[in-house]
């Protein structure tokens, strides 16, 4: 089992953060090239855990635009996390590629069922994740409820 230590993104954040309080929003400038700030990684998974409700929501209203969406947006997510914090368990990460497989597929054959399925695997990914770095308190399950509630996840326009 592999010990999680909390990655520091290269740049100083110590130094940023005591900027803060002096930067006028209105007039902030946009970061140069190649300085893009890096997003927290646990704003990366809080993200992720709003694409995880959302695709549920969709793919339980057969959205399937929707439901597309929100699995490309999980994906990068991931994907951006796996490259900014090399530190999270390459296993991990790699691991969440079949369950994402697996949903694409099932929303690309509109199989609701199937999609119900493959969602289990992608939130056991999550959590199996969160215990390899002895996070296995950030417990994912299938939503009950939906908190989105300005979102109306029938299938609309195209
Ligand atoms: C490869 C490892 C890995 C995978 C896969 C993973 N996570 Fe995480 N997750 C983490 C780590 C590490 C943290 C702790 C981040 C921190 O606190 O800096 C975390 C934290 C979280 C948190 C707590 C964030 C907060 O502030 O409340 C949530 C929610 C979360 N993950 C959701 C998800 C969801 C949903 C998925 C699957 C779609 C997922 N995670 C997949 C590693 C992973």
């Amino acid at each position: 089992m592999k010990m999680f230590t909390l990655a520091k993104p290269a740049a100083g954040i110590i130094g940023a953060l005591a900027l803060v309080g002096t930067i006028s929003l209105a007039g902030a400038q946009q970061p140069r090239e190649g300085e893009r700030p890096q997003p927290r990684l646990a704003d990366l998974m809080q993200g992720a855990q709003v694409g995880h409700i959302k695709l549920w929501y969709a793919g339980k209203a057969g959205n399937w635009g929707l439901a597309t969406y929100e699995t490309k947006q999980l994906k990068t997510r991931l994907e951006d996390a796996a490259q900014l914090y090399q530190s999270l368990p390459v296993n991990d990460v790699t691991t969440m590629a079949k369950p994402i497989q697996a949903v694409s597929a099932a929303i690309a054959a509109k199989d609701v069922r199937e999609f119900a399925r493959a969602y289990d695997e992608l939130t056991a990914g999550c959590n199996s994740c969160h215990q390899s770095v002895k996070l296995g308190f950030v417990h994912l399950r299938t939503p009950s409820s939906n908190p989105f509630s300005d979102q109306n996840f029938a299938p609309g326009k195209k």
